[in-house]
């Protein structure tokens, strides 16, 4: 008898209906007959696909968790069906230390009810090395905080770091400090929101993708871009080799947004215009959804174009959202496995994660196609009090969200 058998499931690789068997937290069979088990649950037909996987949050813990934490964000997560995430560095203190880096291990091993993994800051080589036996995801560059000179030292530095397990990979954030400066100050007596698209340019970050590109070459890095955002960039990335992260903002908005969300849609890198900007169209068998979840009180979103925080949280819409695009024949179902669970396990080397076979880990999310509702962020679990999808009708939803073989999320409900 197998621990929890789901019964009457549909995999994207089979035909017929199926039923899935979980033992001590693993895929331990897959059957068209019928498998029995302690407990069963009947899915009368509906999808199950691999647990998602976000390669990009800020869940603020420690420092900042009047904004989220790690129960709140993990909580956000396996709302939307997320069984893994990853947590960016740039809490308080930076997540650029063993002492910091374990420190939030602890609080993320006490908190989270999803799988997680950590990416650390940089700094110096010594103590980038003690980190790296902590097994991080990746050492994050904000490029847009940096100077050129400290850029070419902080590749250098990385550079140098043994090989004792794998190569580290590297995350940037691509924007170039010196362009945003300059475009800033020049709008700087501007109020419109969509004054911000350009103080950040779009050539900001095709300057700095190339820049990036041109670094990890020189320094034999392995660069992986976060947020992209515009058409140049991506194809610089792409005819360069380079993996990266769509966000759904990006991929579902242009600019002109900022007309109707204002300061509740600004985000680092911005929205851009129309013909400049990634669109749905643009996702392939490769690409990586990373949500860049990056929550704020409600405050500090409505200080005007200039002073408002940057970010948008986005774990309980962002599968609904594209699985809208689904049903409206915009984009195909069999990339979402891919683009929200394969390619990042794979990109970051995540072991036994990532898909539906025997022996992997039962991570994984039911989903019901045809489920219709509205966004509603009095709903969600994170901590944001805003969204600019709220509001908004999906088709199509997470209905249950499994955990190392338990469930712990059912009908919204967190278990
Ligand atoms: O919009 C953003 N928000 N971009 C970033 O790079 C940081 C993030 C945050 O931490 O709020
Ligand atoms: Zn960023
Ligand atoms: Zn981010």
């Amino acid at each position: 008898m197998f621990d929890l058998v789901l019964k009457n499931l549909k995999l994207l690789d089979y035909s017929s209906e199926v039923s899935l068997a979980i033992e001590d937290g693993k895929i331990a069979k897959i059957s068209k007959s019928s498998i029995e088990g302690d407990k069963e649950i009947d899915l009368k037909g509906q999808l199950v696909l691999p647990g998602l996987i976000d390669p990009h949050v800020h869940f603020r813990d420690p420092g900042l968790t009047y904004k989220e934490d790690f129960r709140t964000g993990s909580m956000a997560a396996a709302h939307g069906g997320f069984t893994f995430v990853m947590d960016m560095p740039n809490t308080v203190p930076k997540t650029n230390s063993y002492k910091a880096f374990k420190e939030k291990q602890k609080i993320a091993e006490s908190k989270s009810i999803v799988n997680f993994g950590l990416h650390a800051g940089y700094s110096t080589l010594d103590e980038m090395e003690k980190i790296l036996e902590l097994n991080p995801m990746s050492f994050k560059v904000f490029m847009d905080l940096e100077t050129d000179e400290d850029l070419e030292k902080i590749f250098e530095d990385i550079s140098k770091l043994s090989e004792t397990n794998k190569k580290p990979i590297v995350t940037v954030h691509s924007e170039k400090r010196d362009i945003v400066l300059e475009a800033t100050e020049n709008l700087k007596e501007e109020s419109e929101a969509i004054a911000y698209s350009y103080g950040r340019p779009a050539e900001s970050e095709d300057a700095s993708v190339a820049q990036a590109i041109e670094l990890s070459k020189k320094y034999g890095v392995d660069l992986h871009i976060c947020h992209l955002s515009t058409k140049n960039a991506m194809n610089l990335a792409i005819s360069n080799n380079v993996s990266f992260e769509f966000t759904p903002h990006h991929l579902l908005y242009d600019n002109t947004a900022f007309n109707e969300f204002g300061t509740l849609i600004k985000t680092n890198p911005p929205l851009r215009e129309k013909g400049r900007n990634i669109t749905i169209s643009d996702l392939n068998e490769n690409s990586i959804i990373g949500t860049d979840h990056a929550p704020h009180s409600l405050e500090e979103k409505t200080k005007g174009v200039w002073d408002s925080s940057p970010g948008i949280p986005s774990l309980e819409t962002v599968l609904s959202l594209l699985l809208t695009e689904v049903n409206k024949s915009n984009l195909d179902l069999n990339l979402i496995p891919k683009m929200f669970s394969e390619n990042a396990a794979k990109r970051f080397n995540l072991e036994n994660k990532g898909f539906i076979k025997e022996g992997f880990d039962a991570d994984l999310v039911v989903v019901d196609l045809n489920k219709e509702g509205v966004f509603d962020i009095g709903n969600f679990y994170t901590k944001a009090e805003y969204s600019p999808f709220d509001g908004l009708p999906y088709k199509g939803k997470a209905t249950m969200t499994i955990v190392n073989g338990e469930v712990i999320m059912e009908d919204d409900v967190i278990i």
